[in-house]
């Protein structure tokens, strides 16, 4: 989990922080929308559709949210949050209002230069999740945007080499992109990357051709047994746990009935500070009068957000993983696979 900015011992300071949250009841994850804007062109989510002129009602701060919540985790996300022309100040600003919280941003990199990742990490970015859903021309075509897929190929090596120390792919594990899952693993930890994979949903906006339901239930099972396996060979690649991989096939298979816990260990706010359960169910009221979520009866998605707050507390086996993510300060790739181009 964590970039170069940390080290080892730093480690029993978030998990002490996390056990304080959790036994508090505490929100341990904030996602920030700060924008609902974008400018790509998604089949599968319907952001980029919000009119220019909802700009005029973005908050111009988050930090007194964070403030008051004091989460171990804040992430940065949309809409395309590198829209927003002050997202240095709003991260500055977040940083500064809390101690010991890991910052996060979700980008789809169609915009992200080498300089623009600098100024975030100089502003207080800890990771840069950066989506990648296929290593070929079909992810520029599912998000609109021509020659995503080299630039973000190119970008990665360059900010790693430049010592930025937290770059990850975020991943939606799709009915369409199976072949692409360990092949971007590869990729990542060729580039001193990790991987945090997520399950599709037809949530945003109906779009069910990526759904995995759709599948032969074996197909997906295999892939995440070599998911599992690569985790038992290379720790610190995916970020995932054992537990949110190992449920991935029971969702699929309409085997899941745990209610969501959603809302509670995370929770959204939207662009105008609304606070919501979870990134597709609608606001209910300003984040001053958020007093936590009940669980709900809604089986409609296994986000990682969902699937993580659900997971026993496997400490060990966490500790493990997060102790194995720890960055060095320089890439150390593995030694396979050319930069694969479409
Ligand atoms: C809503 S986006 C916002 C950040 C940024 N625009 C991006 O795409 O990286 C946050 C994450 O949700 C993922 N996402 C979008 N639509 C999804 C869907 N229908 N099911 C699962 N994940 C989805 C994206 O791939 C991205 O990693
Ligand atoms: S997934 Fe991200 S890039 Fe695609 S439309 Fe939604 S917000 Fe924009
Ligand atoms: S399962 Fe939970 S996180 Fe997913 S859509 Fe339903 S309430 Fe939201």
């Amino acid at each position: 989990m964590l970039s170069s900015r940390y080290r080892p011992y730093h480690v029993p300071i978030f998990l002490a922080k996390y056990a304080w949250l959790r036994l508090r009841r505490r929100p341990v994850l904030l996602n920030f929308e700060v924008t609902m804007r974008c400018n790509a062109r998604c089949g599968f989510c319907n952001y980029w559709q919000t009119p220019a002129s909802a700009k005029a009602q973005e908050l111009a701060d988050f930090s007194a949210i964070a403030r008051r919540f004091s989460p171990m985790l804040v992430t940065f996300t949309g809409g395309e949050p590198t829209l927003r022309r002050d997202l240095e100040d709003l991260v500055r600003a977040v940083r500064q209002s809390v101690r010991y919280t890991y910052v996060q941003l979700i980008t789809h990199a169609g915009m992200l230069s080498l300089e623009r990742a600098q100024s975030l990490w100089d502003a207080g970015v800890d990771q840069f999740n950066i989506s990648l859903d296929y290593l070929d021309g079909r992810h520029d075509e599912a998000r609109g945007i021509p020659g995503l897929t080299n630039k973000i190929l190119d970008l990665v090596p360059r900010m790693r080499a430049a010592g930025i120390g937290g770059v990850k792919f975020n991943t939606v594990i799709k009915r369409d992109n199976l072949d692409q899952i360990l092949p971007i693993v590869h990729q990542a930890a060729a580039m001193g990357a990790g991987v945090n994979f997520s399950v599709y949903t037809a949530l945003k906006n109906g779009n069910r051709d990526h759904l995995l339901q759709d599948l032969d239930p074996a197909a997906v099972q295999a892939v995440v047994d070599e998911l599992l396996a690569y985790k038992r060979r290379r720790a610190g690649v995916i970020t995932n746990s054992d537990y949110y991989l190992e449920q991935i096939p029971r969702y699929v298979r309409g085997e899941m009935t745990e209610p969501c816990e959603s809302g509670n260990t995370t929770i959204h706010i939207d662009p105008q500070g609304q606070v919501r359960r979870c990134p597709d169910f609608p606001a209910d009221g300003p984040w001053e009068q958020y007093k936590g979520y009940a669980p709900i009866d809604c089986n409609d998605c296994f986000y990682a957000c969902r699937g993580e707050a659900q997971a026993p507390l496997r400490v060990m086996s966490r500790i493990r993983d997060v102790m194995a993510t720890v960055q060095p300060e320089v890439a150390r790739p593995e030694r396979i696979l050319p930069v694969v181009r479409p």
